[in-house]
């Protein structure tokens, strides 16, 4: 394949970007996602905070601008995300107890149910454990309205659409030997031996140097993969710049494809430019939206198959 999306369809795997609707007027940023890109995330767009700003008032205009864009493209759409404790909206950030946990129901029948039969997969619950050796659950407003919110969640997001792929997503989650990777892997374990209804799980790999690509990133797929669960890449950034970065992003797409049920890898963003992180030049594309030296280790990664 000569493109991203070309050359991982030959291994029956999917290449994504995260859009942002606010960039859809650049014909430059449109003509490079629509060419490499077969899987399209809304960067913020299907968020809480922008798809219920109002309680039980939802607004889902940029995030069907960028579902309509993927779709009559013809690419897949992963959502994202449903549950989460930041970017919470005004009003759901003081709430607690029941009204909170009735309110994120609410949240995700509304939402997943506004988008169902268009997703591939669902960022349902994001970001729910603490970083560092603890293990633990993140404190969170929606985590203190019981443990059991994230199946909660879960239930919810099946109901609403039934054909979606339901993934939990994290960061941080790459290395095997990590406590948080743990503690992820026993929740699915467990969501798994009791049916709670959970079919993927995301790897953000947001890396730079402080937060490498781990050696062992594809014994952590493949366990997790052992659960009985697909694995994706869902926001893969690596800062840096040449030679070093390029091997990471390639060391990334051979780990992914070195387990069957890694079903693909989303970049986040198209040109560093675009980044939430740009200053770290983390992605595929340069500012003027030429391919960088990542671009062609992931491109050749993903032509030996
Ligand atoms: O749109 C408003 C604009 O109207 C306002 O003037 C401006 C002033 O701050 O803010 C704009 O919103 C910003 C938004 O990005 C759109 O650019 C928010 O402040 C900013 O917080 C938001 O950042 C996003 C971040 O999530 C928020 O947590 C990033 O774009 C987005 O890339 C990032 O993505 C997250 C994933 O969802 C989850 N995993 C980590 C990843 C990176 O942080």
């Amino acid at each position: 394949g000569s493109t991203l999306q070309d050359a991982a369809a030959e291994s029956g795997r999917y290449f994504g970007t995260a859009i942002a609707a606010s960039r859809m007027s650049d014909s430059q940023y449109t003509t490079i996602a629509n060419r490499e890109f077969d899987m399209i995330t809304a960067e913020n767009e299907m968020k809480m905070d922008a798809t219920e700003p109002s309680q039980n008032q939802f607004s889902f205009s940029s995030g069907d601008q960028i579902a309509d864009w993927a779709l009559q493209n013809g690419k897949r759409v992963r959502g994202h995300a449903l549950a989460w404790h930041s970017q919470q909206p005004g009003w759901m950030q003081n709430m607690e107890g029941s009204s909170l946990r009735n309110a994120m129901l609410n949240h995700i029948a509304g939402v997943a149910g506004h988008y169902q039969g268009k997703i591939y997969a669902w960022d349902v619950v994001n970001e729910a454990f603490e970083d560092g050796s603890s293990g633990a659950r993140r404190n969170s407003n929606l985590q203190r309205t019981g443990n059991d919110w994230i199946e909660a969640a879960f239930y919810a997001a099946r109901e609403a659409d039934p054909d979606a792929k339901l993934c939990y997503n994290d960061y941080n989650t790459d290395n095997w030997q990590h406590a948080k990777t743990q503690a992820v892997y026993n929740m699915v374990r467990d969501f798994k031996s009791r049916g709670v209804p959970i079919d993927c799980v995301g790897f953000q790999a947001h890396f730079n140097s402080g937060n490498p690509v781990p050696n062992n990133y594809h014994e952590t797929l493949q366990n997790f993969a052992d659960l009985g669960v697909d694995v994706q890449i869902t926001e893969l950034d690596i800062a840096g710049s040449g030679t070093s970065q390029a091997e990471q992003f390639r060391g990334v797409t051979q780990a992914c494809m070195a387990v069957t049920r890694c079903t693909g890898i989303t970049v986040w963003g198209v040109r560093d430019t675009d980044s939430w992180r740009a200053s770290d030049t983390p992605l595929l594309f340069d500012g003027y939206g030429n391919k960088k030296l990542a671009y062609g280790y992931v491109l050749d990664q993903l032509n030996t198959a």
